[in-house]
Order: structure tokens, then C-alpha cells, then sequence
């Protein structure tokens, strides 16, 4: 059994377990610089990078779960807000800095909203693209958490 899988069994799919992470920060006069490594700053392997941009004014993104994926999700620039649900509790993160990212678990509903002008999101996820872990109908998603 791999670690992700461990990690996945112990950890409800609970909003209280999606957290907000420090990432480390380089500063100096010329600018910043933010790295995110495997196995040292983050709870999973990265096997895919994805970004959202250009994203028209009052648009939503998301809307869907994932069964089995990690995510942190980074506003490279910009900001916006990532609605979190596990069938129970919701939970309203706003991400505004780039050198911190909101770790999503298997099993939750995220929404991101809010976008504002030139936001840029960056998701670092722990798969490659898979149609059959998305769940994206949400009365789906609440027989899946066995909470319907
Ligand atoms: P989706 O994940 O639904 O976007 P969002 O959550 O940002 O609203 O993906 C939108 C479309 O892009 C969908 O047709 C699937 C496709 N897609 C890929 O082909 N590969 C990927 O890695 C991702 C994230 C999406």
C-alpha cells in the first residue's frame, strides 16, 4: 500500500482536514522566489501541474470532487476564494499570496470564485488527469460520502 493510500485511509474527508500551508519564501531586493519540493514541503508526490488564467470576471471554476486526488491550490497571482464542502460543513478559504497553499484532500467539493482581475491559480496535483476520479454531479458527491 503506497503512503498516499495510508494517508487517505486514516484522514476523514473532513473541510477541518484541507489546511492552508506555509510554503517556503525566498526574499530578496530583486523579487521572491517560492519552491515547492516533493516529500519535503507538501503531504504528496506531484505528479501533475495544471494553472488557471485568464479567468472572466464573476466566473466560477471547480465544482466537482475528486475521489482520490491531492491538491494545493496557489494563487500565483491574484486572488480568490476556494469554497470548500464535505457534505456537512463548508468552509471559505481566500487565497491572496503565493507563498501559501490550501492542501485539498480526497473527497471534498471545492468551488473557486472571486477571481480577481489577472489572477493566476496554480494546482499541484498528486495524479495525472483522470475523468473517472472526478465526481461532478453533487448529488453524487453526497451518496459517495454516504451522507445523502
Ligand atoms: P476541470 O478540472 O473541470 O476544470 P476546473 O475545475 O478548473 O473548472 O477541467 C476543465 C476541462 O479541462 C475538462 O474538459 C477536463 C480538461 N482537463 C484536462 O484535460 N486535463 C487536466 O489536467 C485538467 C485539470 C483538465
Amino acid at each position: 500500500m503506497s503512503i498516499l493510500n495510508i494517508k487517505t485511509n486514516y484522514m476523514t474527508s473532513s473541510v477541518y482536514n484541507c489546511s492552508v500551508l506555509p510554503l517556503t519564501k525566498i526574499h530578496n531586493n530583486s523579487g521572491n522566489i517560492t519552491i515547492v519540493e516533493n516529500g519535503t514541503h507538501i503531504p504528496f508526490d506531484i505528479k501533475r501541474v495544471y494553472y488557471l488564467y485568464d479567468i472572466p470576471g464573476g466566473e466560477s471554476r471547480g465544482g466537482h470532487a475528486h475521489r482520490d486526488l491531492h491538491q494545493l491550490i496557489i494563487a500565483a497571482s491574484g486572488s480568490f476564494d476556494v469554497i470548500l464542502d464535505d457534505g456537512i460543513n463548508k468552509k471559505v478559504v481566500t487565497l491572496n499570496r503565493p507563498h501559501y497553499g490550501l492542501y485539498i484532500i480526497p473527497g471534498i467539493w471545492r468551488e473557486l470564485v472571486e477571481f480577481s482581475s489577472g489572477a493566476i491559480c496554480l494546482v499541484l496535483a498528486s495524479d495525472v488527469y483522470n475523468e473517472d476520479d472526478y465526481i461532478r454531479d453533487y448529488k453524487e458527491f453526497l451518496s459517495y460520502t454516504k451522507r445523502l
